[in-house]
Parts: C-alpha cells; structure tokens; sequence
C-alpha cells in the first residue's frame, strides 16, 4: 500500500456542554481509530479538532448560567479537552476558536472570498426581539415545525424530524430572550450565492470529479450521506446568509458592518484550518501541506453536520481556491439511550467526563462496546445491558480468557519461553491461514470506514483461538503429547501477538497490556498475522486479568441513576377554548388577605380561611391543607374570586375562592402580588 497523505477532522464540539456517550460513538472514536490504524500503517496524519466557541448555542448556554460566554467556553473547553484526554482520543491538537490565530484565520479567509466577489451583499427581514432590542439568530427562535408539527423546533433545524428550517418556516415563532413573538426587521447581510454551485456539486458528490478530473472515489461515500446531499441540491440551493447581527462571534471584517458577526458555521469549520496552523506552528511542520496537494482531507462528523461539510465548506474551500476538498465525510447516524433519544435538556444522557470519572479503568470497556453498536449505516442504541453483554461475553469471556489460557499454560509449562511448533496437523494449517488473512480483511474494512465491522473482525480472531485452544484442550494433552502441545501454544501466542497489533486502533489500552504480557516493544503492524511473529524461545510473562466482568448491581445502578438525574420536559396543557372579554369581566377578582386559618374537622384536604377582601370578611374553605399549615399562612396575600355562588362545604359555607397554580407534580401555590398592594385591590 501506498504511503498517504490524510488531514482528518473530528466535528468541533460546541463548547456549551459536555459530552455524551452519542458524540463520542458516532464521531471521536470511529476518528480515532481510524486515525491510530493509519499512523500504524505509516500513513502522514494530522488529526485535528476543537471547542466550537462562538454562535448562538453559546450565548444561550451563557444566558442560562447567568455568566459571560468567555466564561461558559472557558468552562466547557477545559471540559471537553479534559475528557478527550482522558478517553485517550489521540488529536493532534484540541485548538479553540476563541484563538487569535482563528479569528485572523477566518477574518482572511472571509475577506479573501469578499474581496473576489464571491458573496452577495443583501438587504432581508429577519427577526428581531424588540424586548432585546435585538436580532435573532436561527437558534433564538423556537417555533412549530411545519414539516412534522413538533412544538419546540428551532430556527434552523427541527430535532424531531431532522428538517432543515429556515426561521421564517416556523409556525407562531417565539424569541429565546424574551418568550415574545418577535417582529420581522429590515438588515443586510453578506450571502453565500449556494446557486451558483449546484453544477459542480453535483458531479463531485455523485461522481467524485471535478471537470471531468477525477478527486475521489464517490462509491466509497455513505449512502445517506449522498441520500441528504442530493436531496438539498436537487431541492434547489437557496442563498444562505454568511453573517449574523450578534454581539459574540468573530467581527466581519469588512467596513461598515458594525455589530456583525461571522455566521458560526462559516467560522466553525475555518477552525480545522486555523487548528492545523497552531500545530503546524508549535511542531515545526508546514500548515499548508496539510491543506494542498496530494492529501486526503476526510471529516468525521454527526449526521446533523452533512450539509456544512458536504456542501457549504466545499464551496467556500473552492471558492478560496487555495485547498482540496474533502475526500469523504463519514457522517454517522444517531445512537439512542436506553430506549429513548439522548437529550440535553430532559438530561438523558451518559456523560463521557462522569463516567470517566466513575470508571477511570473502563476506558477499553466503553470504547470497545460503542465501536460494537457505532451508528455507521444506522440509528442504533447504548444500554447498560449490551454494555453488560460485550464486556462479559465478548471482552472477558472470548479475549480476556483466551490471552489468560494462552499465556498462563505457557507460563506453566515452559516457565514463559514460547515453545517452537512441531508438526502441523490440518486443524492447524486452517488456523494459521485464517490468522494470515485476517489483516488485509481488517485493513480493506477501515479503509471504507466500516469501523465497527473491523473490529468485530479483529475479534473474531480472538474467538478462533478461543475455539482452538477449546478444541485441542492443551491442558489435557499435556500428560500424552507434549510436542503436540507445543505447536498449540505457539500458534495460540502468535495469535495474541497478532491481537496486540490489531487491537491497537480499536483497544489501545488492553493491545498495550498484550504487547506487555510478550515484550513486543511496539506496534508494528505488518508483524500481524505472521505466524512468526512471535520468535520461540522469546520470554513471556505471566498474564494478569484484562477484564472485570460487570455484575447486575453496576447495570441496575446505573440503570437507577439514568432514572434518578432525568428531568421532566414541561408539557403544558393545551389551551382551552375561547372566552369572550365580556364574559371574562364579569369575574370579581381581587387581592385578599389571611386573617385566620383552621383546619376542617375530619377533612384532611380542607383549611377553613377567614379572608379581608376589603369590601368585607368572610369565609372561604380552600382545599390546601396538605400544601400549607394553618399558621403559616395567616397574613398571606392571595387571589380572590370573589362573586361565585355560595357553597356549603363539610357543614361550612364557603363565599368565594382562593386561586393557587399547581404544576406537574402537583405542587400547589398562592398567587401572590410581587408588590404590598392592600387587600381588595382589583386584578383584571
Ligand atoms: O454540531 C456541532 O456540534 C457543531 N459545533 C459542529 C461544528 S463542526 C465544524 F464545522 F467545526
Ligand atoms: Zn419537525
């Protein structure tokens, strides 16, 4: 195989947040596997990613925390690179875009494209939030999708149905500031003229060419990869707006664009650049080759991502003029939770830092599982009993006591030196060619990005010796046909030497701890599947446990705190009917007042309150008294509806009543006036 050239991007994550098991399967550990079997093929690598730092889910984020967005990125890139380091993903550079050099990288970039005319300046309407006396960008806006109906769908995207949106598609928008509907307002923005490109796109995404010149090999793209680029294109690309009103961001460059700001999805992918630049910079090497030339630039991303990496950053790296265009954008599908999408805002979620933090010594455990489930082709889904199933029957059962069996009777029988093999029998002359033949399998597999079929390839070769080792029986052979023996235990240690290559990508940990057990120094993988790998005579050492097998209580436990931690997603009630205002005047409500509070003889829900209503007192029986006891109340201020007929209740007449809110859960409350208005004060 030929030595290439590869830049390999992971998606920057946005710095507003941590990371959850969903990210880290569908793009930060197929990257890194793939980028740890090229290194070992001898590939030039640059494995390059970062905190997206600016945009809207930022500000939002910072919003909520009622603290800076310098101060929300500050947190969460620590996060983020924290916890990268930690699942031992092997980046090149983590870079931020908070960065000097990003910003000049971008601002350049911007103005390169300007300057040559590839934007179109326009003047459109877009929401704005007169409350905040404020834009909105996409994400400020939540509003009904039209598509699917789902309440809570954002300006630019719904994340029930997946659609793309622009703001003005949405039914009844409301401002993420201010909950206000917000009106429509004249601004001009630099666009990205999509239209012009529908023409080379085409034949790039379909055929991999460019005027007939071929740049990649297109049949090796995702299905849905392909499937959602031709459907924008073929849906006819519309101008997209490259700028936004926003007061954090990257500055637009230009004069007389004060207050705007780099739309995130122009300066978010700009980012790979300005990241290799800073590497480049701080290990001497030439930003420049690793985006020109003969390279392969391939972006591992979610695909919510497609469309940016696909479509839009090719035409702006095009439009530039100076870079190469991705050769392949392995987008994944989305792994579900336990039954249920992950979620951020109803915290469902395994969260990468805290079960780090939880299982600092199941790195291999998490990683080998969510390679065995990575939604490649498909959504698919992470529980706590697969993981149960794939550590117990998978890594313990098959690898863990292979290795164990392998090395242990080496260790007992030959004191560690790997015996020579004797005569072959057929039984092994068949394991011996499928050992052989097993890397060029993995290997045709990682190529085309099937990155969870590899592995399970790579443990089909632990489950060959397993099975050989279960058939031959060694330990029982040993009183009869010791030179028998012999040639079993050689052949099922060069198929552990052979493990500790091919495991590397996928298990770095465990194929470290293989190569310990047989003092193979380093990873060199053309040593795989050779069946002479590991020299007899060569001294090996006395294995210890690779795996821990998980018990019921770890999955119920963390089965109970997914349940524990989740939050409930306010659904209101829908809204009745209609009332007329005529209709709704002729309530009488008004501020009363607690003067006395008892409790209702033999009802346990009902509180007898005398209330000053300022015309009079008089009697009210509320049904509050498991909320509330008698003497905290007196003195409260509450809402009175005044004019409803009297009622007797438990022998008590009641003249009126008191109105509580009660949320979800039941929970009931006066309401109260924020201000010591006198009782009798009318509300309308
Ligand atoms: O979807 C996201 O999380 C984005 N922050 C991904 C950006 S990828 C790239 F363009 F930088
Ligand atoms: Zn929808």
């Amino acid at each position: 195989m030929e030595k290439q050239k590869y830049t390999i991007t992971a998606a920057l994550p946005y710095a507003n947040g941590p990371l959850h098991l969903g990210h880290v399967a569908g793009v930060y550990l197929p990257a890194d596997v793939f980028v740890r079997f090229l290194r070992h093929k001898g590939h030039d690598v640059a494995f390059i990613s970062g905190s997206d730092e600016h945009g809207a889910a930022i500000t939002l984020r910072a919003k909520k925390e009622a603290i800076t967005p310098q101060e929300i990125v500050d947190k969460y890139h620590s996060i983020l690179a924290d916890s990268f380091k930690k699942f031992d993903i092997s980046f090149d550079i983590f870079h931020r875009t908070t960065t000097d050099i990003h910003k000049e990288t971008a601002q350049d970039f911007f103005k390169k494209l300007n300057d040559n005319d590839k934007f179109t300046q326009q003047r459109s309407e877009q929401y704005f939030d007169e409350e905040y006396q404020q834009f909105l960008a996409d994400r400020y806006i939540t509003g009904e999708c039209p598509k699917c109906g789902y309440a809570e769908a954002y300006g630019d995207q719904c994340e029930k149905c997946g659609s793309a949106l622009s703001p003005n598609e949405l039914i009844n928008p409301v401002s993420k500031l201010s909950g206000k509907s917000p009106v429509m307002k004249e601004t001009s923005h630099w666009f990205l003229p999509m239209e012009r490109h529908e023409q080379w796109l085409k034949e790039w995404i379909q055929e991999g060419t460019l005027d007939g010149v071929q740049q990649h090999d297109a049949s090796q793209w995702r299905k849905q990869v392909l499937g959602q680029c031709m459907s924008w294109i073929d849906g006819g690309l519309k101008p997209r707006a490259m700028t936004r009103d926003l007061d954090w961001g990257i500055p637009v460059p230009v004069e007389g664009a004060d207050g705007k700001v780099l739309y995130v999805w122009l300066d978010a992918p700009i980012g790979y650049i300005s990241a290799t630049k800073q590497w480049a910079q701080d290990n001497n090497k030439n930003w420049k080759d690793y985006w020109t030339g003969d390279r392969k630039l391939v972006h591992f991303i979610g695909k919510d991502n497609i469309v940016f990496h696909a479509i839009i950053f090719p035409i702006l790296l095009k439009e530039h003029g100076e870079f190469i265009l991705p050769d392949n954008v392995p987008a994944s599908e989305f792994l579900n939770l336990e039954g249920d999408k992950f979620s951020t805002s109803r915290n469902w979620a395994v969260w990468l830092h805290e079960y780090l933090e939880r299982y600092p010594d199941k790195v291999d455990e998490l990683k080998y599982t969510l390679t065995a489930i990575a939604p490649e082709s498909r959504d698919s889904e992470f529980t706590w009993n697969e993981f149960q199933s794939r550590v117990n029957n998978e890594l313990a059962d098959v690898l863990g006591n292979f290795v164990n069996r392998a090395l242990v009777l080496n260790d007992k029988y030959y004191d560690g030196e790997v015996p020579a093999r004797q005569e072959l029998t057929d039984h092994d002359q068949e394991i011996i060619k499928q050992l052989a033949e097993t890397p060029q399998l993995v290997e045709e597999l990682l190529y085309k990005y099937k990155i969870r079929e590899a592995q399970g390839v790579v443990m089909g070769l632990a489950r060959l010796g397993n099975k050989y080792l279960a058939e031959t029986e060694p330990w029982k052979l040993v009183k009869t046909d010791p030179e028998r023996v012999k040639t079993i235990l050689n052949i099922a240690i060069q198929i552990t030497g052979s493990l500790s290559i091919l495991l590397d990508p996928f298990i770095p940990g465990t194929a470290k701890k293989l190569r310990d057990f047989l003092n193979v120094e380093t990873v060199d993988w053309s040593k795989a599947g050779h069946i002479d790998f590991i020299p007899s005579g060569v001294k090996a050492n006395k294995p210890t446990i690779l795996f821990q097998k998980i018990d019921d209580a770890f999955v119920e436990n963390e089965q109970a705190l997914l349940q524990a931690t989740k939050t409930e997603e306010m659904t209101a009630e829908p809204e009745k009917e209609a009332v007329q205002f005529e209709e709704f005047m002729k309530m009488d409500l008004r501020v009363g007042q607690i003067l006395e509070a008892k409790k209702v003889e033999k009802a346990d829900k009902l509180l007898e309150l005398k209330i000053d209503t300022g015309l009079d007192q008089r009697t009210i029986v509320s049904g509050i008294a498991q909320h509330y006891s008698p003497e905290d109340i007196v003195g409260t201020k509450v809402t009175v509806l005044m004019n409803l007929p009297p009622r007797k209740i438990r022998g008590v007449v009641s003249q009126g009543m008191i109105l509580m809110a009660e949320d979800q859960e039941g929970v009931l409350s006066f309401m109260v006036p924020d201000k010591d208005l006198r009782a009798g004060s009318e509300i309308r």
